[in-house]
């Protein structure tokens, strides 16, 4: 382990703390947020979201981006939009961030935990059309229902892991056959692509994040994802309060969220998104090279899936057991080098322990072995 401390140190250049993931401004960040400082829109509308916008509409291969406060905000709204109502039930797997799950909450909807892959990290699609055959049938208003709660299924929620893209043309199909809605979480996943296309824009609509830690940040920020005008223009309208335009009157027709992305964050994307090929070209390298430190080793590095193009956003360092993982974690924090575990399984969190869930092997087997490790990009490698 003093190995990797020192390997580390010398990747970064330094002896100093190490985080494990920080923002690089190389680019025309202060140009830009300059720039809108000096305009004086600051604010919700200005040429920097609608500029933003397109640059991930155009990046991802999306017909329409909307940019929102958050990632969570984009979740919210997408699920709102899918037709998530009270009571309903929504698929989504263990293994995320607590986001995804309260974002279904939000919509006073329950979260259902469903199984990754192995390969994947990602939700399994083995797994949800076991689930779905086993406890699921069609009601007679055609939608799916589960047989044991009686909750109509409404939604699925798979998320690309830490970058790496799950199966999702198969996800995409199972949720079809059930007349379920299909929202991506690509919030990790900005640049990652599964059989050629972007993650993201498979379903219904899909998201992305830009908070501060991940490949590319707008400080906070977050981005829905759609191919249908309607759903975009119904997106953006209940993401800036509903308000009908006009050039003076305040009308407003539906009950609706102070959701948009203010300029000056999205003045920072627009830098960021100029930088986002070199950052993920880095983060590649990074992989190789931290592939062949742990080469002959206890310790494996997590490798992009099978017909997969992966942005590597978070490393992952896959340990022998929980005891490895647990002694890993201390030496390395305790070492100046800041280091994480994949999140506790939400089915194990106190607002989600009674929800209804699979087979849950693949998920806890990651929970007990994955750490995250230094993943900032290195300009030169
Ligand atoms: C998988 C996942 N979903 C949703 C979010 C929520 O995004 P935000 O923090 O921008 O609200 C994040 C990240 O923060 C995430 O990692």
């Amino acid at each position: 382990m003093e190995d990797f401390i020192k390997y580390v140190q010398e990747l970064y250049g330094t002896t100093d703390f190490i985080p494990m993931h920080e923002p690089r401004f190389w680019g025309n960040e202060k140009k830009y947020v300059a720039d809108c400082i000096e305009s004086t829109f600051v604010s919700s509308v200005g040429k920097y979201v609608n500029k933003f916008e397109e640059l991930c509409a155009e990046y991802t291969g999306a017909k329409y981006a909307i940019a929102t406060v958050n990632g969570t905000a984009a979740l919210h709204v997408s699920l709102i939009l899918s037709g998530v109502q009270n009571n309903d039930e929504v698929i989504t797997q263990p293994l995320t961030f607590i986001a995804t799950a309260n974002a279904i909450s939000y919509c006073n909807a329950h979260p259902v935990f469903i199984d990754v892959d192995k390969e994947t990290m990602g939700l399994s699609p083995a797994k949800l059309d076991e689930f779905l055959s086993k406890n699921a049938q069609i009601g007679k208003d055609g939608f799916c229902y589960n047989k044991i709660t009686k909750n109509r299924i409404k939604a699925c929620v798979p998320m690309h892991t830490f970058g790496h893209p799950l199966k999702i043309d198969e996800v995409q199909e199972i949720c079809k056959k059930w007349n379920i809605e299909l929202i991506e979480d690509a919030a990790e996943s900005l640049g990652s692509k599964y059989k050629g296309k972007h993650t993201g824009i498979y379903g219904k609509f899909g998201i992305l994040s830009f908070n501060g830690n991940k490949t590319i940040t707008t400080g906070g920020g977050g981005m829905i994802l759609t191919n249908n005008v309607d759903l975009a223009k119904a997106a953006k309208h209940i993401t800036t309060t509903g308000k009908i335009p006009h050039k003076w009157e305040y009308v407003h027709d539906v009950r609706a969220f102070n959701y948009r992305m203010p300029n000056l964050n999205a003045a920072l994307g627009c830098a960021q998104i100029e930088q986002l090929d070199f950052f993920i070209a880095q983060k590649r390298k990074l992989f190789d090279k931290y592939q062949t430190f742990f080469r002959n080793t206890d310790i494996e590095i997590f490798e992009e899936p099978k017909d997969s193009f992966a942005n590597y956003w978070l490393q992952v360092a896959i340990l022998k057991n929980r005891k490895e993982r647990d002694n890993f974690l201390e030496f390395t924090n305790a070492n100046g080098i800041m280091t994480r575990p994949i999140w506790q399984l939400l089915n194990k969190s106190k607002m989600y322990k009674k929800n209804v869930c699979g087979d849950l092997t693949n998920a806890q087997w990651f929970e007990d072995r994955v750490v995250n490790i230094s993943s900032s990009v290195i300009k030169k490698l």
